[in-house]
């Protein structure tokens, strides 16, 4: 689908002064950045500005800080990886907007590039505050949104400030929105989409929208629970929230009254409890006994989810199939991950988890779009209208 707001690579900025609002908010481990993909996704956008003479300003949240100066939250890290990355220097602002960061800014040369402190040390940031918007936009003659995992929040530095300068998609920005809504809007057939999970509630905008859309619907993870408890099965120990029930009965009666066929699986593996050393079972069925949990989608199940996804003409997937960090439980989504892999159709992967085990079986080269959000992109699958985005010029 085409998308339809202005993009960095229609602005002049030869000499200008851009602040460009990325998310590099990274796992971390003391001072050092743990996963370093975001900061990779915005290298395409921050080296196009650097290499055309502009004057880059980054400005990004890390966590939850709650408008406090939490000095573990710091962006210092991710200055430093992103200086590794690209090979110049990265000098870091203080704080957000105020006396370092105009001081700092107006020592910039063309290509140079300054990142500031962390948006949420200021609590105008979540609120969207007037004057942290206008403060930021004093920064700059143009502003670029390429932080795409943060476009469903209407913040400061991700709506507000674009109220006050020319505001256009930064390169990854773009390119997310146009790779998830092409899932929807026009899908080589058939359309696999694979939902797993630990919660119905999280998914059941996306559940909703794709009945109406996709051919088959997967599902996986603790949240085919409510299904089968909707169903009648016995669920033993396994994570079940009572609200996602009815959610899943709902589910369950228009996937019956419609085209789409909602796969659950046929077979499970058990275990005594959440963890790697606990005793295992394989439950030929989904009638899960007192005193075992599912933790797992069953060898069955994922050999037939993985031919479902052989088969595709577009396959999305988010969230995983089981508790995929505890080894005995890592089969269901290793052999999902895998099939998607190997695809022919085209395929995307969304959701912190489902990127977390792609990273972890060596697989996140293979896939077409590995999106950069979490509930960005459910957001937008969802079919909503992101605030980041919305908030940019028109092409
Ligand atoms: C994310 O990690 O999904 C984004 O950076 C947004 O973070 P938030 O959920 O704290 O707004």
């Amino acid at each position: 689908m085409a998308f339809d707001k202005a993009s960095v690579r229609d602005a002049e900025v030869d000499g200008k002064r851009v602040l460009v609002r990325v998310d590099f908010n990274v796992p971390l481990d003391g001072q050092e950045v743990t996963d370093d993909t975001r900061i990779r996704a915005a290298l395409p956008t921050i080296e196009y500005l650097t290499g055309a003479g502009a004057k880059v300003i980054l400005c990004s949240h890390l966590g939850r800080p709650k408008g406090q100066v939490v000095p573990e939250l710091s962006l210092a890290p991710a200055a430093r990886r992103l200086s590794e990355l690209t090979g110049k220097a990265v000098v870091m602002a203080s704080d957000v907007g105020g006396e370092d960061s105009r001081a700092k800014a107006d020592r910039l040369e063309p290509g140079g590039i300054l990142l500031l402190e962390n948006t949420r040390y200021e609590a105008g940031e979540t609120d969207n505050d007037p004057e942290l918007a206008s403060r930021l936009a004093g920064l700059a003659d143009i502003y670029v949104d390429d932080a795409f995992g943060a476009a469903h929040r209407a913040h400061a530095s991700t709506a507000g400030v674009a109220g006050h300068l020319p505001a256009y998609a930064g390169l990854l920005l773009e390119k997310e929105v146009e790779n998830l809504t092409s899932v929807a809007a026009d899908p080589e057939r058939p359309l696999v989409v694979v939902l797993g999970g630990s919660k119905v509630s999280d998914k059941v905008g996306v559940i909703d929208r794709f009945l109406e859309i996709a051919d088959q619907i997967l599902i996986g993870g603790a949240m085919c629970f409510p299904f089968f408890k909707a169903q009648g099965h016995t669920i033993g120990n396994s994570l079940c929230q009572d609200e996602d029930i009815p959610l899943a009965e709902d589910a369950l009666r228009k996937a019956a009254a419609g085209r789409c066929e909602l796969v659950l699986p046929t077979d499970l593996t058990l275990g005594r409890e959440f963890s790697a050393d606990t005793e295992t079972e394989a439950l030929a069925g989904t009638d899960v006994p007192d005193g075992w949990m599912g933790l797992d989608i069953g060898p069955q199940s994922a050999s037939d989810y993985a031919s479902r996804i052989s088969t595709a003409g577009t396959v999305l997937w988010n969230g995983p199939m089981g508790a995929f960090e505890l080894d005995p439980f890592a089969g269901g989504t290793r052999t999902v991950a895998e099939a998607v892999a190997a695809a022919p159709g085209f395929t995307v992967v969304g959701g912190g988890d489902s990127v977390a085990a792609l990273v972890k079986f060596e697989l996140t080269g293979d896939v077409d779009w590995v999106s950069t959000g979490g509930g960005a992109s459910l957001e937008l699958l969802e079919g909503k209208t992101l605030p980041g985005v919305a908030a940019l010029n028109d092409r």
